[in-house]
Formats: structure tokens, sequence, C-alpha cells
């Protein structure tokens, strides 16, 4: 078979078992799907929207997808969900970490209010440690050679945060973990990168007022690359990369996904 044939054809995560958390929704959800597609033995979603995440693991088949409820910033439940993960299914190969949060207003530095702070820090910043934490301690102790990826935001590259303190210090927080891990865990043969989405309508995103008109008004004039907008699956494609062999020598990377972003005037 010709090479460009294997690879169009190639199922690039062929008998893979991940965790994917925040799955219920948006980034996670896509990203979920596409780990299916790609042959995953097992995707296991780990979200706080019962519901929405049993919804998504029964669509994607039951074969293949489990739900559990996971509170990231609880580390006992992050534990208890890579135990039981590797208890069920074997092992762990993917941790796609990207259960996130974001402020709902008095995020600017002269209004801040701490305790929205203090929640983003608590899901943005120390549940993707937890995350990372736990998922390494199962590859290490089982030798597997695993990927790991967190979501930070455009918000630690070209945006710079704009007037949202909290969820921007969040942010490079995560970014600082891939980079601190991946050092560590490299002895291990386990990468550890991050993804930078730019702006799409989402739940999350809707929540702190940046709406799909919002997204098109503020972000769309000023991305370089023209005539496409950012969806999930572009995200979801960038995670696959990051977590399949297609990136074997990257570690400690965060990979930006904003369409070439220029700085943005008005925020
Ligand atoms: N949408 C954007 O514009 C954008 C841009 C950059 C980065 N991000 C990041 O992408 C990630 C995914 O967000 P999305 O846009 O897909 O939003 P979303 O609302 O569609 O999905 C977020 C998911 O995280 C889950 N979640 C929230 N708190 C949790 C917790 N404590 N424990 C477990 N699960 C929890 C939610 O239930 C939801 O299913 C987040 O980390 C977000 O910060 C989003």
């Amino acid at each position: 078979m010709a090479h460009s044939e294997s690879v169009l054809t190639m199922k690039k995560l062929h008998g893979k078992v991940a965790i994917v958390t925040g799955g219920a929704s948006g980034i996670g959800e896509a990203t979920a799907r596409l780990f299916a597609e790609h042959g995953a033995r097992a995707v296991v979603i780990a979200d706080i929207h019962d519901e929405k995440g049993q919804a998504v693991a029964e669509s994607i088949g039951s074969q293949r997808c489990s739900y559990v409820h996971c509170d990231v910033s609880n580390e006992e439940q992050v534990k208890s969900t890579v135990d039981w993960t590797v208890q069920k299914y074997g092992q762990l190969d993917i941790m796609f970490s990207n259960a996130g949060a974001i402020g709902k207003s008095d995020y600017a530095i002269l209004d801040l209010d701490l305790s929205q702070l203090d929640h983003l820090i608590q899901v943005n910043a120390r549940g993707n440690a937890a995350c990372v934490k736990h998922a390494a301690r199962a590859m290490v102790e089982q030798k597997v050679r695993g990927s790991i990826v967190c979501t930070a935001s455009v918000v630690v590259s070209n945006w710079k945060g704009g007037d949202m303190t909290d969820y921007t210090m969040s942010k490079y927080a995560v970014v600082g973990l891939v980079r601190s891990a991946s050092q560590q865990l490299g002895v291990h043969g386990i990468r550890v990168n991050s993804v930078s989405p730019s702006a799409i309508s989402t739940p999350l995103s809707n929540s702190s007022g940046l709406t799909s008109d919002l997204v098109e008004k503020l972000f769309v004039p000023f991305t370089s690359l023209k005539g496409i907008m950012l969806t999930v699956e572009h995200i979801a494609d960038a995670v696959l990369f990051l977590a399949s062999e297609d990136s074997a020598f990257i570690t400690g990377h965060d990979l930006v996904v904003d369409g070439g972003l220029i700085s943005l005037p008005h925020l």
C-alpha cells in the first residue's frame, strides 16, 4: 500500500484507551467522537453534566464509550476515574484533560471577584494538575508510553487575556503545568502537550457572554485565515494529532489553533 493511501485509511488510535474530561459537550464531545472513529478501544467521558455525558456515551456506543461522573476539581474523583478506567479496560493510553470553567462577570482587575478566581483556579489549574498527576501515575505504573493533552486557550498566546484576568491566570497555569510535567515525564516516554483554541461558540463561551454573533464580530475580522470558521471539530483534529503517534516526538508544546489570529485591538 502506498504511504499516502495507508495514512488516509489509518485509524490513528487503534486499540487505545482514553479519558476525555469535559466530554459531555463542545470540544470534549467532538474529541470523544473522533477518538472512537479512530479506533480507540474505549473512550471514557468524565464530566459533571451527567445527563449530557450519558447521552453522548450512548450515542457513541456502549461497546466503546462509557460515562463517569467526575468533578476534576476533586482529586479523589479524578483518581477513581483513572482507577476505574484501568480496572475496566486494562490500561490508560490517553488523557485529554479538557474540562474547564469560565467567569461570568467581574473579571477585569479593578473589579476582580476573588471567589470566582478561586473557582477557576480549582477547575482549570488544580483540575488539570489532578488529571495529569493520576493519568501519569497509571501510565508509569503500567509502563505505558502515553499521551496527555490539556486544553489551554488562545488567551495565553495571541490574545494575552484581554480583561479576563481570572480565566487568563488559570490558563497560564495549564501551560506551566504542561511544560513542567513534560520535562519530568519524558523519561517514562510519556508526552504532555496542550491545545490552545481561539474562540468558538459553546455553552462555556456563551455563559461568559461570548455568543456566536460576538465571535463573528470580535474574532473573525482579526483572523488571518479567511473563508473558514473555527469549529470544535478543528480542535478535535489537533487533539487527535497530539494524542496519536503522528506527534511521537512532540512534547511540552502548546498547539495554538487560531487561524493566525492577530492582536485584538478591542480586547
Ligand atoms: N469555547 C471557546 O471559545 C474556548 C476557547 C479556548 C479554550 N476553551 C477551553 O476548552 C475547554 C472545553 O470547553 P468548551 O468550549 O468545549 O465548553 P463546553 O461548555 O461545551 O464544555 C465544557 C465541559 O466541561 C464540563 N465541566 C465543567 N466543569 C467541570 C468540572 N469541574 N469537572 C468536570 N467537567 C466539568 C462541562 O460540564 C462541559 O461538559 C475548556 O477548558 C475551555 O476553557 C474554550
